[in-house]
């Protein structure tokens, strides 16, 4: 677990980058700091593992100062992945990987099982890629060695300051998911700095927002998208996924809106819906079929209500005018 205790820090020419900050980083979990650029991202990553000191508070570790430990020791256990990860480009990949392990006095055969594994892991073939230089590699692959290297010592806990910024989209997802993958089996404690909402939604358990050094809003995917706190945070995660995810609600499913059903309704060949579908499911169908209307029926296809085109739009846009 990391924890801030009202952390600032303040740069020799007076720039407050980071302003009284708290936060709880649980065992395990892959937390996202993200905000716009200049924000405080990486110097708040940076003083987890001692590259910048803090100026006031404290930062803990299970429960250690790490003003208390030496920054080398610490690093040790601590993986870092950066944008442009710095893999030494006269070391094979093998040499790369086996970095801090070989620091750590592991065994020669238990660093080099552990290389392969992690190969493997990424989906690069040791046999092929093991020998080569960083520099006969693509950048997705390169980054996949500086992920690889950051878990190699087996460390609890990693940090990663935008590490697939520099990626073609493509590469960039197939990292994410990797990564998504990894941390299934792994359940390390992950410290990931994006400026990307996309990429923070897709892999954090909980998101850090952050606005001028400060912290705006702590909350997972779900909650920040359902309840941003302010205009900063709604705009930082972009209108259009807001109103999408009120739409998507499972409060808002079309039961929460259907109209009694009269006996009458059933003399017109109105297309039915289960009554639990969601409400963008009944606009789709509506689209769909050409309907005014639609019959919203239980398990047993027994109509249970109704809703009608208009009423449907106008709750829509109800909904549109909650977020703007
Ligand atoms: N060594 C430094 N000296 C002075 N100001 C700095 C230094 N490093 C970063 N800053 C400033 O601190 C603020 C936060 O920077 P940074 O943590 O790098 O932001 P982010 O990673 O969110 O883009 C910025 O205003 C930046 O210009
Ligand atoms: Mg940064």
């Amino acid at each position: 677990m990391i924890t801030f205790n009202n952390v600032t820090k303040t740069f020799e020419d007076g720039t407050v980058a980071v302003d009284n900050v708290s936060f709880t980083v649980k065992t395990g979990n892959l937390v996202t700091l993200i905000g716009p650029s200049g924000c405080g991202k990486t110097t708040t990553m940076k003083m987890i593992n001692k590259l910048i000191p803090l100026s006031s508070g404290e930062i803990t570790i299970n429960g250690n100062n790490i003003s208390n430990e030496n920054a080398v020791e610490l690093r040790r256990n601590i993986g870092y992945v950066i944008q442009r990860i710095g893999l030494l480009p006269h070391m094979t990949i093998e040499e790369n990987v086996s970095l801090v392990p070989k620091l750590k006095g592991w065994k020669k055969e238990d660093y080099e099982k552990k290389v392969d594994d992690l190969l493997d892991m990424v989906g690069l073939d040791p046999h092929i890629f093991k020998k080569r230089y960083p520099l006969e590699l693509s950048g997705g692959q390169q980054q996949r060695i500086g992920v690889i290297r950051a878990l190699a010592g087996d460390p609890p806990i990693i940090l990663m300051d935008e590490p697939f910024s520099a990626l073609d989209p493509i590469s960039r997802e197939q990292l994410q998911d990797e990564l998504k993958l990894i941390q299934k089996n792994i359940h390390k404690t992950i410290v990931f700095v994006t400026h990307d909402m996309d990429e923070a939604l897709k892999i954090a358990d909980e998101l850090i927002v952050m606005k001028a050094g400060s912290i705006e809003q702590i909350a997972s995917p779900r909650t920040l998208l359902e309840n941003p706190v302010n205009d900063f945070v709604r705009s930082f995660i972009g209108e259009d996924r807001v109103r999408q995810t009120l739409i998507n609600k499972e409060e808002l499913q079309a039961s929460a809106i259907m109209q009694p059903f009269f006996d009458e309704d059933s003399n017109n060949l109105f297309p039915t819906l289960f009554y639990q579908s969601s409400l963008q499911k009944v606009a789709h169908t509506m689209l769909l079929k050409e309907a005014e209307t639609i019959i919203m029926v239980d398990e047993n296809g027994l109509p249970k209500g109704k809703i009608e085109k208009n009423q449907l739009l106008q709750e829509l846009a109800g909904l549109k005018r909650m977020v703007e």
